[in-house]
């Protein structure tokens, strides 16, 4: 559906219980906050409506205990997503480019077992059977915001801990400077991988201090359950300052590198997908507007877009990384 032919003939798109804990939290935090005199009609709703959308194990998957994130900005209050419409609207080309074949498709996804690599400039390398994977570190519940470069955006409460404590295990070598992720490309398993919309695997990357700002997550679950498959299950990279792709599906290894990765999007199409692609609503799309976005179930006739936010609104946290860097030229 959202796949067009491009001016330089390329296809590419166009564009449980959430843990006892962090309910008992979050609503905790809230009766504070109207206790203090906030309380509304608005405000009790949106409570009720959180509470639901995490308490009620919404895609009957493995629950996964988590602990509110204590990471700054890692919190948004943003009405969450419907996990409906977070997991029936997403793009995982290895199982078609139509919005709704992820859903359709991925049940084929065997993700056990699962392993992932560390490796390249690295002190440790190492293999990770997906079990020990998530158990390195505590498991955190972070709500972020979401946004695509095709345009639309959601808030997605994820499950995971900070792709820095991964990092920290395998101790990166000094001329280590960027990140690549690989996520998996199976013929036998993933209808997609056959077509040549992308040159698989799908491969991303960061640069070393992004990789390792704490914002950057490595996410096991979402609303409380296991990732489902369409949504890269079993473990995923999810960086909110920057387009949705980059936040890769389905990791395989990840790999320490001198040179930039070259990554699925940029070799596809370069003049359109740059290296860093930080959410920045002053450059353009070639073929879209980042000024504005469609937030998902807000779609209504008359729903308005909503103003994009530099860095999807994590300037505060992450905008020094970029400092003195013309963002029009890094794009
Ligand atoms: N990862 C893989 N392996 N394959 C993909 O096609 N699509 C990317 C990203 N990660 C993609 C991927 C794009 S374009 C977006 S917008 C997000 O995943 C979508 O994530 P979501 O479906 O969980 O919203």
């Amino acid at each position: 559906m959202l796949i067009r032919t491009g001016r330089d003939g390329l296809t590419h798109p166009q564009s449980s219980e959430i843990t006892p804990l962090g309910i008992y939290q979050q609503r905790r935090d809230l009766i504070r906050w109207m206790a203090g005199g906030a309380a509304g009609a608005g405000l009790a709703s949106w409570a009720s409506r959180q509470a639901l959308a995490q308490a009620a194990r919404p895609g009957k998957l493995a629950a996964l205990s988590a602990t509110k994130s204590a990471v700054p900005g890692a919190m948004t209050m943003e009405k969450l997503t419907d996990y409906k419409d977070a997991s029936t609207y997403n793009n995982y080309y290895e199982f078609g480019t139509d919005k709704a074949d992820p859903a359709q498709y991925a049940h084929t996804l065997k993700t056990q077992p699962w392993t992932v690599e560390v490796d390249g400039l690295v002190k440790k390398p190492a293999k990770y059977a997906i079990e020990d994977l998530v158990k390195l570190s505590a498991q955190e519940e972070r709500v972020y915001r979401m946004r695509c470069v095709e345009g639309w955006s959601m808030v997605i409460p994820w499950v995971g801990y900070s792709m820095a404590k991964l990092i920290a295990m395998v101790e990166p070598l000094g001329n280590a400077k960027y990140v690549e992720f690989h996520t998996l490309a199976d013929r036998k398993t993933m209808p997609g991988v056959g077509s040549s919309v992308l040159d698989w695997p799908y491969v991303e990357g960061l640069r070393m201090d992004e990789a390792m700002h704490p914002l950057t997550l490595l996410a096991f679950g979402m609303y409380g359950e296991v990732l489902p498959n369409q949504n890269g299950a079993p473990v995923r990279l999810v960086s909110p300052w920057k387009y949705g792709f980059k936040s890769a599906k389905s990791l395989v290894r990840i790999r320490f590198t001198e040179a930039p990765p070259r990554t699925a999007w940029n070799k596809a199409a370069a003049n359109e997908y740059g290296f860093f692609s930080n959410v920045n609503p002053n450059v353009d799309h070639p073929r879209w507007s980042q000024a504005t976005e469609r937030r998902i179930g807000e779609d209504g006739l008359f729903a308005k877009k909503r103003k994009t936010l530099m860095f999807n609104g994590y300037e505060a946290q992450v905008g020094q990384l970029y400092a003195g860097m013309d963002l029009k030229k890094f794009y």
